[in-house]
């Protein structure tokens, strides 16, 4: 049977979530101001130094962008580069428009499924800023990972379930996370299965619990 009438679990995630930003695409922005700090936070976990790249894994509209430029530098003489990239359209031209609005000739974005990501040189940094499809598929953590060198930096910022003493609201955990995500569960621990790439690894709480910022040192990639 052809993949197009028998789509992998994995291949049917991602469409639900290409559906999902379809729709949510235009009011994406207005949504981010509450996570505003989270996100400033995850960033600097990545300990970035000018003339480094970094890769901004489904980048989205590309909020995370000007954070990362100015910190790996858009001078001359020590300009870093930053990456990024998305597999939703409607994401993704935000995040264009937001480049060329800037005039950044040091940021390149790509659309494309994280299962199929290739990028033009490795990696010094990966910032996972709410990409949980990617971190609960192995076949696009595989694909991702493999693109930074090892010893890159690796930050990652989600929504997870409360503690258990507060689990009668992870009903609506889960219903906040079902309008962003293909695949919405697997909300107890969604850093683990990235956690065992990284070293010196460092993990907090946010949002009273029902959030975290990991981070730590990508280990070196068994070869696939
Ligand atoms: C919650 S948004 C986060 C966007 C951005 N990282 C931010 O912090 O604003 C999740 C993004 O993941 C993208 N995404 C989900 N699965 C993907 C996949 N398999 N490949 C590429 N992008 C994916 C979606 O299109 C969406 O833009």
């Amino acid at each position: 049977m052809s993949p197009a009438l028998n789509p992998t679990p994995d291949e049917v995630t991602r469409q639900r979530s290409l559906a999902k930003y379809r729709q949510r695409a235009a009011a994406y922005d207005s949504t981010c101001g509450p996570t505003w700090g989270i996100r400033e936070r995850c960033i600097a976990a990545l300990r970035l130094q000018p003339g480094q790249s970094v890769l901004d894994v489904a980048c989205g509209t590309g909020l995370s962008l000007p954070l990362l430029r100015s910190a790996v530098g858009g001078a001359d003489g020590c300009q870093g580069q930053v990456f990024g990239f998305d597999h939703s359209s409607e994401m993704l031209v935000q995040a264009r428009a937001r480049v060329a609005t800037a005039g950044w000739d040091n940021v390149t974005l790509f659309e494309t499924a994280a299962q199929a990501l290739a990028l033009p040189q490795q990696m010094d940094a990966l910032l996972f800023h709410y990409t949980h499809d990617i971190l609960r598929s192995p076949s696009a953590l595989r694909q991702v990972l493999a693109c930074a060198r090892p010893g890159a930096r690796v930050a990652i910022a989600g929504i997870k379930y409360f503690p258990v003493w507060l689990a009668p609201l992870n009903a609506w955990v889960y219903w906040k996370n079902h309008g962003y995500n293909g695949a919405p569960g697997e909300l107890r621990s969604p850093w683990d299965r990235v956690a065992p790439h990284l070293a010196d690894w460092h993990f907090e709480t946010t949002q009273w619990g029902m959030g975290y910022i990991a981070s730590g040192t990508l280990r070196a990639q068994p070869a696939s």
